[in-house]
């Protein structure tokens, strides 16, 4: 009898349409499909309009509850659209979004104030797939639905100088408070894929981001200029760093000085086989501060945490704290540049020294290790208050002679192997990590429900 009323059920609920849960900072009143605004989920239709109607339609109810729209299972091909306030965007698990490789479809933007020229093409950028500015509340979730750059024209014409403008990213928010984005997979984006800018209150979990390994600037989580970040639970593959803390590029981030500051990362797996699990920089120019990292594994990465900055930076890298990393066949397991270079123009002041000071690692096992660190400051300007402990680096085959090579920089080290250089000088110690808890660590998830 039992097991009949449980068939009947599950039936019904089929017949009722798919109904999934889902766990949101809020959720949402009114509730539209795709279809509903035109959409085509053929692979070949454009959806640009569709997504833009719904949203137009949508971001009425912004006052009202919210609304949210919900992406079926399809293949919906789409150009570049704004998202609204206390709105939610949901990807079914069989939805795909496909990212046109129509630069029609692609509107051109300036520089951002913070970066002053396109980092691709100086002239400007094209939008982000997903874009939203000034927005509070927004969601892009869904059930490990899928959005594809469809990336390798975009490589081909950044291989070829044939870009007329810096290549578009996939999911970006400026200036916005409130964001999630979660439950997704990333895959092929043109260049970054998700860009939190000039944002606040930032909560990102559970994104399996996937590109080639060899594909250029394909970042996966850039937060930048933005406060109280989490990024936990989340797995990324790619050609470039996995994590790329940033804050504004030389004499413009300077003069923007807006910090990327109260950031945790946790649970967080990588592979860059020539990249970083997690850079601070090379853009740091409105300062990077309180960085919380633990949980951190990386294979076949060219290193764990690097910090990246040079003469005309300005600024600061400081506070930043890392604990319980994993680091299987790695370059460097420690790497700080002081001399990266990459300068927007030349107007770039040679006076503006960054200052790099407070770096906490602690609690790392590193295996298959070429060269154990590379920790190169600036001279007259040395990388500070450097604190190492409990870690255990075993090397490859053929390691690197000199396993720490530490030039201009000041600190100590404790259980340290192999022994670290005369600049990190033994201590009893151990490295500190925060106890207290970030704002946006407490953040309550509500459960939502997408039917379709
Ligand atoms: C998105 O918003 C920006 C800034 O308000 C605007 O310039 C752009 O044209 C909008 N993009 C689309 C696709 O509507
Ligand atoms: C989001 O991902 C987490 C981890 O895989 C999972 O527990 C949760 O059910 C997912 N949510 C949805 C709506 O798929
Ligand atoms: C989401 O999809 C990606 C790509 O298919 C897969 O690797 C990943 O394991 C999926 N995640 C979840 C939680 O199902
Ligand atoms: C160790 O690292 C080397 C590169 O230095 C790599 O070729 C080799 O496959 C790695 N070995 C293992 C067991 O992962
Ligand atoms: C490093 O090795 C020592 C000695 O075997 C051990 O006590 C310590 O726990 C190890 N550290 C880590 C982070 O595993
Ligand atoms: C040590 O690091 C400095 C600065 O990065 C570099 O110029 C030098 O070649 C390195 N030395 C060795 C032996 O690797």
């Amino acid at each position: 009898m039992i097991s009949i009323f449980l068939i009947l059920g599950s039936l019904v609920s089929t017949l009722a349409g798919a109904s999934t849960e889902y766990q949101a900072i809020n959720c949402r009143k009114h509730s539209a499909v795709l279809t509903d605004f035109g959409g085509v989920g053929d692979g070949k239709t454009s959806n640009t309009k569709a997504f833009k109607a719904a949203i137009a339609e949508l971001s009425q109810y912004a006052a009202d509850g919210g609304a949210q729209l919900i992406v079926p299972p399809g293949r919906w091909l789409t150009g570049s659209f704004n998202l609204s306030s206390h709105f939610t965007l949901f990807l079914h698990k069989d939805a795909v979004l496909l990212a046109s490789q129509d630069e029609a479809e692609w509107p051109a933007f300036p520089p951002l104030p913070s970066y002053g020229v396109g980092r691709d093409e100086h002239a400007g950028r094209f939008s982000s797939l997903i874009f939203g500015t000034h927005l509070t509340d927004v969601v892009v979730t869904g059930n490990n639905g899928t959005i594809d750059g469809q990336g390798a024209v975009w490589w081909d014409k950044f291989h070829q100088k044939k870009l007329k403008l810096t290549r578009p990213y996939l999911i970006e928010f400026l200036y916005s408070d409130q964001v999630q984005i979660s439950n997704l997979t990333l895959i092929n984006s043109p260049s970054w894929n998700v860009h939190p800018t000039y944002c606040s209150n930032v909560l990102i979990q559970w994104l399996t981001i996937l590109a080639p390994v060899d594909s250029p600037n394909t970042d996966g989580i850039n937060p930048d200029s933005s406060s109280n970040v989490r990024i936990e639970d989340s797995f990324v593959v790619s050609g470039d760093d996995c994590i790329a803390v940033k804050s504004g590029w030389d004499e413009y981030g300077i003069k923007f000085g807006r910090p990327t500051q109260h950031l945790v990362i946790r649970r967080f797996s990588c592979i860059s086989p020539d990249s970083a699990a997690i850079a601070l920089g090379s853009e740091m120019s409105g300062g990077i501060q309180d960085v919380r990292a633990e949980d951190i594994t990386a294979l076949s990465t060219q290193s764990g945490v690097r910090i990246k900055t040079a003469v005309g930076r300005g600024a600061y890298v400081k506070d930043i704290f890392v604990r319980r990393m994993i680091l299987k066949t790695m370059k460097y397991a420690f790497w700080m540049t002081g001399s990266y270079g990459s300068h927007p123009d030349t107007g770039y002041d040679p006076k503006a020294l960054p200052e790099i000071k407070g770096i906490s690692y602690k609690d790392i096992v590193a295996e298959n290790v070429t060269y154990s660190a590379r920790l190169e400051g600036i001279e007259n300007d040395p990388f500070t208050g450097i604190c190492i402990s409990n870690v255990n680096i075993s090397l490859t085959q053929k390691p690197k002679e000199l396993q720490w090579n530490c030039t201009d920089i000041q600190g100590v080290s404790s259980k340290v192997t192999p022994q670290p250089c005369a600049a990190l000088p033994e201590k009893s110690i151990e490295c500190p990590f925060p106890e207290d808890r970030l704002p946006i660590e407490d953040v309550k998830l509500q459960t939502c429900s997408a039917s379709s």
